[in-house]
């Protein structure tokens, strides 16, 4: 192999680490980006626009309903760095603790009140909540450990979440860690715990499901913070 071939290599991976580091959208060298099937020419407004962020959130109201309007649903934010999504919170669910590793989200609540949460692992995993009125807004940086909860017993909270990513991407906490095959022996060590819960928490978490019951996330996301708090976790974005 010629010198250049490995130092272009060790350019590469150096790059590689770098961007991944960095974790942001890459830049596009034109104004939007054409999906490979489409045809250039026949470009229109309705490329630009897309309608199903707010009728697609017509679910069970008992619930908690994500609806998001990323590059995957909506293919002309490829390369924009920005998205959405739409929430409703039926009473008393919870988002449990996640993350977005891509992104930094900025929530603007349209039906308050809704509790919010970010934990600053940088600090001792101190959490700083907030009770958020209609008209309120908040900012979740980028990486960090966040949740949302409706504290009402008959009402829904609705809210809207702007991304500085086309993909922000989601790792549930609980889901990450218990609904995954993670062996029991390095979650009971991990959580300082033992076997019988570690054992409910997974079936808490199982099966996986993209909107999580608002149940079995509660106990998760109750017991959560005061787990990592108490190993000092701290979560590292992929
Ligand atoms: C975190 O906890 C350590 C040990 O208790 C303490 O020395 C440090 O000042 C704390 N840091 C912050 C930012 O609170
Ligand atoms: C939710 O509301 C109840 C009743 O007002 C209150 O006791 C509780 O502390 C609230 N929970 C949170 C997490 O704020």
């Amino acid at each position: 192999m010629p010198p250049s071939s490995s130092s272009s290599l060790g350019m590469l991976l150096l790059l590689a680490a770098i961007l991944s580091a960095g974790a942001a959208d890459p830049d596009i060298l034109t104004d939007f980006v054409v999906p490979n099937n489409a045809d250039p020419s026949g470009i229109d407004g309705a490329f630009f626009t897309y309608k199903n962020l707010v009728t697609g959130n017509s679910g069970d109201p008992a619930k908690l309903t994500v609806t998001k309007a990323t590059h995957a649903e909506f293919p002309a934010l490829l390369g924009q760095s920005v998205s959405y999504a739409a929430l409703v919170f039926g009473a008393g669910t919870v988002n449990p603790p996640h993350i977005h590793p891509r992104a930094s989200e900025l929530l603007v609540v349209v039906q308050g009140p809704l509790l919010v949460g970010l934990v600053d692992a940088a600090r001792n995993g101190t959490v700083y909540t907030q009770t958020l009125q209609t008209g309120d807004m908040f900012v979740f940086p980028k990486g960090m450990v966040h949740f949302q909860f409706n504290n009402a017993t008959d009402v829904v909270a609705r809210a809207f979440s702007a991304f500085g990513s086309a993909s922000p991407g989601t790792i549930s906490l609980p889901a990450a860690l218990f609904a995954t095959s993670i062996d029991d022996a390095i979650l009971d060590k991990s959580m300082n715990t033992d076997q019988t819960t570690v054992d409910e928490l997974k079936q808490d978490q199982a099966p996986p499901s993209p909107a999580p019951s608002s149940s079995s996330s509660a106990a998760a996301a109750a017991l959560l913070p005061q787990l990592c708090h108490q190993n000092k976790l701290e979560y590292s974005p992929e």
